[in-house]
This record gives structure tokens, C-alpha cells and sequence, in this order.
């Protein structure tokens, strides 16, 4: 399925070569910057070669200074489907968005580097310049946490804890091309936005894999090491000195510049769960109080992506709004390593061999209905290739591993 969503070539513009995995046809044909990044995880397990092409393009489909898109239209600009709703510099005619996507870069770069000093070496300083650029311009505060400005910065679309904040922007809305074009005629220059504007949010998914990503950093640059483990540290502390709510023991978004908790139940709020540096008592919190909780986030299949007691949970296909209840594997794929690692193996097991289960039989499909298993929205949907993943670092009597047998080697 990678292969037959790889793409390669030269941008007609300038003649610039591209190599990278499509999420999906005839859907999402672009390179994004999240898929690309879990595309090139599960590119380890079978070809190296394309995991390095894929960072490399992403990299290339970014700037002198450091920032990197959330979309690159590599092959041809965005057209009238995506245009209007995508942070692009003009409406037509853009190589790439102007906005960012949850920027796990160095995460992805430090799985498929591994020994390959060679690879590190190439790619390093660009993502020095990149990690250096989220902190100068997206940290506007300066506390630690990065700022997005359109929901689908995070990757998280329509997830219901931005209805609130976006309101009638909100992005499966029309008013959301107002929204895009509003911060487009500033240039989306984030301190300006900040300053003038309340519609944005430091979001709890993004800066924990922000977070991640600088402590993956402190482990790839030998000579900034304790400076990159130093800014996660602060990463860390200010998510969870400022999103964490002791009462319910999730973590929620900071709306606006009065910084007020969304508290709304979303997996975003459990994401931490990922970061070994927070105390252990915060992450178990996370497991049984949530993750366990048949009312909350234990479904028959995978995590779903709202806990089943909001309101907004809708385990079915919405139209092509995504994020509003159903399971996705990259979710899985954060939270149940950590699961693993603080010896929750049986629910882990059960979580990973639900969403192999699934995939065996409706395909790798972009998201799955919680309580039914049911495959949902894109087919052939690179993300969910991460499954492979999450083999790999499990017991071999499970059904796990057999099911993704019969998915590689139906
Ligand atoms: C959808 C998803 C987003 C993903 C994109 C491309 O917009 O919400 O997370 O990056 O599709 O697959």
C-alpha cells in the first residue's frame, strides 16, 4: 500500500525533485507534514531508502529559515477543492501552505537515522534551524508551548474542543475561509495575529510532540544536547503547570491570549501520557481514570478520539468531519508504547489487536468506528500503516502479529 501511494518526480515550477508518500487517492494526494513523518516510521520496517527520501522531501518543501509546511503541493498548486481552505500565501498558485502541522520531525528523523551518521549529519542542521523557528515564531509568550492558529495546524480538524474557540470559523464551516483569508492578509505572522486576534490555541497534542521532538533532538545534536533537553524540560513543565487539570487528570488546550483551559475530553487530552519525564502519578491518572474507563475512552476498538461521555462523541462517519469520536491508529501508536512501558501489556495488547483486527478485515482505512470495528472515510490511508509499528514491539503469540501478516502478505 506505501509503494502504490509513493510519489515521485520534479516540481514543474522549478524543477525541484520530490519523493514522498501520499496519505490517500484521490483524496489527500499532497505530501503533509504529519503523515510524512509517520509514513517514513513505518517505511523502516521494509525500505530505508524511501523513509530518508520521504524527510528529504519534507525538508525540501520548506524554507531557508526553518519552517517547514504543513502541506506541500508538489506535484500541482491546490485547486479550487483545497484552495480557499488551506493557509496558503494567495488563494491560487501555492507550492505549499504557509502554516504548520504538529512538527514531530525529529522524532521521525531519529527512528529512521538510527546508526546512519551519514543521514543524521545531512539533515540536522535544517532541523536545528526548523526546531528554532518554532520557538521564535511560535512561541509568542514565551512559556514554553507553541501556538496554533487554525485547527488543522494540529492535524486534529474538526476535533469538538475547537468548536468553542473557531465558533462559526470553526474548520468543516464556510466561515472558515474567512478565518484562513483574516490571518492570510497578516501574513501569518503569529505575533501580529496574537496581538490583534483571540482565535487561537497551545494545544496539548501539538506540544507534546513538540516536546518529544526535543528530547529527540538532545539525543541527535551532540553539541546542543543539553540545550535541546533543556527547552523540553520547559516544554513539559509549562504543559503541565498550565494545561493540567488535577480535578479530572487530563490536559487541556489554552484558548486565546486569557489562556483559559478547553475543557473539553478529547485523546489530545491524554497525549501526555507519552512523556516519560512527567511524574508517574499524573500518566497512571491517565490510564485509569480514562483509558480503562469503559465510559471514557475503552471501546472495542482503538482509542477513540472523544471520550464516549461528551456530548460531541459521534462513533460514525460525520460527513468528513474527522476527529469527533472515531479511532485512529496514530493515536494508538502514541499512547500504548507508554502503556506498555508502565505495564498496562494485557489493555495495550487488546487495544493494538482490535485496530489489526479491524484493518484485516475493512482494510487500512483512515479511521475506525469505536464500537464497531468498522472502517471508516479514505481507503488505503498511509497513517494507519503504523499498525506495523506497533508489532514490532510486542509478544509474537498475539493475534497482533499474524493479522498484520494477513494485511502485508494478504
Ligand atoms: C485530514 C486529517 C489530518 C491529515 C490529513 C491528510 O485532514 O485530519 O490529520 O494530516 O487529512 O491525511
Amino acid at each position: 500500500m506505501l509503494r502504490a501511494n509513493w510519489r515521485e518526480g520534479r516540481r514543474r515550477s522549478d524543477g525541484v525533485r520530490y519523493a514522498f508518500t501520499c496519505p490517500a487517492t484521490p483524496r489527500y494526494r499532497h505530501q503533509w507534514y504529519w503523515d510524512s513523518c509517520f509514513h517514513a516510521i513505518a517505511w523502516t520496517h521494509f525500505d530505508r531508502a524511501r523513509a530518508q527520501a520521504e524527510l528529504r522531501t519534507l525538508v525540501r518543501g520548506g524554507r531557508l529559515d526553518g519552517f517547514i509546511p504543513h502541506t506541500a503541493f508538489w506535484d500541482r498548486p491546490a485547486y479550487w477543492r483545497r484552495a480557499p481552505f488551506y493557509g496558503t500565501h494567495t488563494v491560487f498558485g501555492c507550492s505549499a501552505t504557509s502554516t504548520i502541522q504538529t512538527p514531530l520531525l525529529a522524532l521521525a528523523l531519529e527512528r529512521v537515522a538510527e546508526d546512519d551518521e551519514a543521514f543524521k549529519t545531512e539533515l540536522l542542521p535544517q532541523l536545528r534551524l526548523h526546531y528554532d523557528w518554532l520557538q521564535a515564531e511560535r512561541d509568542v509568550d514565551g512559556d514554553g508551548l507553541i501556538t496554533t492558529i487554525y485547527p488543522d495546524e494540529s492535524g486534529l480538524d474538526d476535533a469538538p474542543k475547537y468548536d468553542r474557540v473557531f465558533g462559526w470559523m470553526r474548520h468543516d464551516s464556510l466561515g472558515h475561509t474567512w478565518l484562513i483569508e483574516r490571518y492570510r492578509r497578516l501574513g501569518y505572522d503569529v505575533r501580529r495575529i496574537v496581538e490583534r486576534y483571540d482565535e487561537h490555541v497551545e494545544d496539548v497534542v501539538v506540544n507534546v510532540f513538540y516536546a518529544l521532538s526535543l528530547r529527540a533532538m538532545s539525543r541527535l545534536d551532540d553539541e546542543r544536547g543539553p540545550d535541546w533537553a533543556e527547552r523540553a524540560r520547559r516544554t513539559e513543565t509549562a504543559l503541565l503547570e498550565r494545561c493540567y487539570d488535577e480535578q479530572t487528570g487530563l490536559f487541556f488546550d489554552l484558548h486565546g491570549r486569557a489562556e483559559r483551559q478547553i475543557r473539553v475530553s478529547t485523546w489530545s487530552s491524554l497525549a501526555p501520557l507519552a512523556l516519560g519525564h512527567l511524574p508517574e502519578q499524573v500518566r497512571r491518572r491517565i490510564v485509569d481514570e480514562h483509558l480503562l474507563d469503559e465510559r471514557r475512552y475503552r471501546a472495542p476498538c482503538g482509542i477513540p478520539s472523544v471520550s464516549r461521555e461528551e456530548p460531541a462523541f459521534k462513533p460514525g462517519f460525520a460527513l468528513w468531519r474527522c476527529w469527533r469520536g472515531p479511532s485512529w491508529v496514530n493515536t494508538a501508536w502514541l499512547l500504548v508504547p507508554a502503556m506498555r512501558e508502565l505495564g498496562y501489556e494485557p489493555e495495550a495488547e487488546r487495544i493494538v489487536d482490535s485496530l489489526a483486527l479491524a484493518a484485516a478485515r475493512d482494510g487500512l482505512r483512515e479511521y475506525y468506528n469505536p464500537l464497531t470495528g468498522r472502517g471508516l472515510a479514505a481507503r488505503d490511508f498511509g497513517m494507519s500503516t503504523l499498525l506495523i509499528d506497533l508489532f514490532a514491539n510486542c509478544g509474537t503469540d498475539t493475534p497482533g502479529p499474524s493479522a498484520a501478516a494477513a494485511i502485508i502478505h494478504p
